[in-house]
């Protein structure tokens, strides 16, 4: 919201093509424009420069979304900051896999961490990207997968390379989004200058320029897709549905078998001598590594007699010497209904998001696990389409994870909700275990009763923003 002072637009393809750099940014072309920011020490006005509609490849299949928005601040409170160095919030909008365009916003994206990092001085950049449902006059699904990784990474790339010439440090730069957008950015985080995605890079004309992302700030990721059903059902398998029922358990058992075998060839072991996770002993890792630190953050800051409550209504926990305990049969009763049906993401009618995800040509959705196909088709010797394990991949930051990916994020920043049953808890669990067994910097906690896309520490993102960007 705002005034704006100067009246500007997107570069025009024709000065994009008259220029010798088609992907030069343009540090001329903004307007400025004021907002307010509620924080924790009270609201903040912010006074900024919003460079609006930038292309970011040279060669755009659809600029409504292969674009991206940039926010400076310039003046908070009426004091001038500096934000020429400041590390850069690449805060994507993704839900549910579907299109994100940014091309139409009149000022900053209205996400809390977004909208939080410009107040605490920091370069903003709002990010479109394709998505699952679009389609083109001839029925071509092109924003099927991997479109919204590639669109993301040539993001990355038009900042890296305009280094200098657009405001903020672009060797910090920090990815964050929520859900399917936690996804993509697990997947910057993880897959950071790999060279499986040149090939739909050079197609897009993007820069050549690194795409690793400096940390990474995932919340409720719903990733890993390809072993989802199978976490699912180890984790939810016998939570009841929201109508009360059980799902198949016959199903839910087999996709649970299945689980201990992918857990067991993940090889992780848990922080703190915990060992090795397998599907056996993962209940205890999530209670003792997860579950039990987040309910004691969650009770422990609570006044006394709320706290006193809290345990009154939940007798299942113990409370003793500021710590929370208690067993993960208990948690799963606590959490009661589970989101999704049996299987939950590769379903047997192809009407989940991601069938549509793993859509190709004119096909608007397909299976993505053998398991799947072979039930729905009742084709024992089923095999998925040959272009598919490629693209399954180049979706899953587990992939790159397994394989030392060496241009990954070092730092991390990972959040879900202990009540969100979008996915399973394990996929957090999974993710965060594979970085820290690398060696990477990783912050992961879990809210309390937190539900589907909470965010519930937004000032604990931006002081780990500086502690990791110092
Ligand atoms: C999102 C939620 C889901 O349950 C899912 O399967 C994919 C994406 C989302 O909120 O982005």
């Amino acid at each position: 919201s705002g005034a704006a002072s100067t009246s500007t637009g997107a570069v025009s393809a024709a000065t994009r093509t008259k220029g010798s750099d088609p992907l030069a940014f343009d540090p001329a072309n903004y307007t400025t424009l004021t907002t307010t920011v509620a924080t924790s020490d009270g609201d903040k006005a912010v006074t900024y420069r919003f460079f609006k509609a930038v292309t970011y490849v040279a060669d755009p299949v659809d600029v409504t979304y292969q674009s991206l928005n940039v926010s400076v601040p310039v003046e908070i409170d009426g004091k001038a900051v500096d934000a020429s160095h400041a590390p850069i919030v690449f805060s994507n909008a993704v839900g549910g896999y579907m299109p994100s365009s940014t091309a139409g916003n009149t000022g900053i994206g209205q996400g809390v961490n977004a909208k939080l990092s410009l107040a605490s001085g920091f370069v903003v950049v709002d990010p479109g990207a394709r998505g699952r449902t679009l389609v083109d006059t001839a029925g071509v699904y092109y924003g099927v997968a991997p479109a919204a990784i590639v669109d993301l990474k040539a993001a990355i790339r038009y900042l890296r390379h305009n280094k200098g010439r657009v405001p903020g440090d672009t060797d910090r730069i920090v990815a964050t989004g929520v859900s399917a957008g936690g996804a993509l950015t697990s997947l910057l985080g993880a897959s950071g200058d790999s060279d499986r995605y040149a090939p739909y890079l050079q197609e897009l004309g993007a820069a050549d320029a690194s795409d690793a992302v400096f940390a990474a700030a995932p919340y409720c990721p719903i990733t890993d897709l390809e072993h989802a059903d199978m976490a699912y059902e180890w984790n939810w398998g016998t939570n009841p549905l929201p109508t009360g029922a059980q799902v198949d358990q016959t199903l839910s058992k087999e996709l649970r078998s299945g689980f201990a075998e992918y857990q067991a060839s993940l090889n992780l072991r848990g922080k703190n001598g915990f060992g090795r996770i397998t599907a056996r002993n993962y209940d205890a890792y999530m209670v003792k590594t997860h579950l039990e630190p987040s309910a004691t953050r969650y009770l422990g800051a609570l006044p006394d007699a709320d706290r006193a409550a809290y345990l009154t209504a939940n007798p299942w926990i113990t409370w003793s010497g500021g710590r929370a305990s208690f067993g993960w049969g208990d948690f799963l009763t606590h959490v009661g209904a589970r989101k999704k049906n049996v299987p939950s993401f590769d379903t047997f009618t192809l009407a989940a998001p991601e069938n549509n995800l793993f859509g190709v040509a004119t096909t608007k959705a397909r299976h993505f696990t053998q398991w799947s196909l072979r039930k729905a088709t009742g084709d024992d010797g089923a095999r998925l389409d040959a272009d598919l394990p490629e693209k399954i991949d180049l979706m899953n930051p587990m992939y790159f994870i397994e394989h030392q990916n060496p241009g990954r994020s070092r730092h991390w920043f990972i959040r879900v909700g202990t009540k969100d049953s979008d996915t399973s808890l394990t996929v957090v669990g999974n993710l965060t275990a594979g970085l820290e067994n690398l060696g990477d910097d990783v912050d992961t906690y879990m809210y309390w009763d937190g539900g589907h896309g909470a965010n519930q520490d937004a000032p604990d993102f931006i002081t780990w923003i500086r502690s990791v960007s110092g």
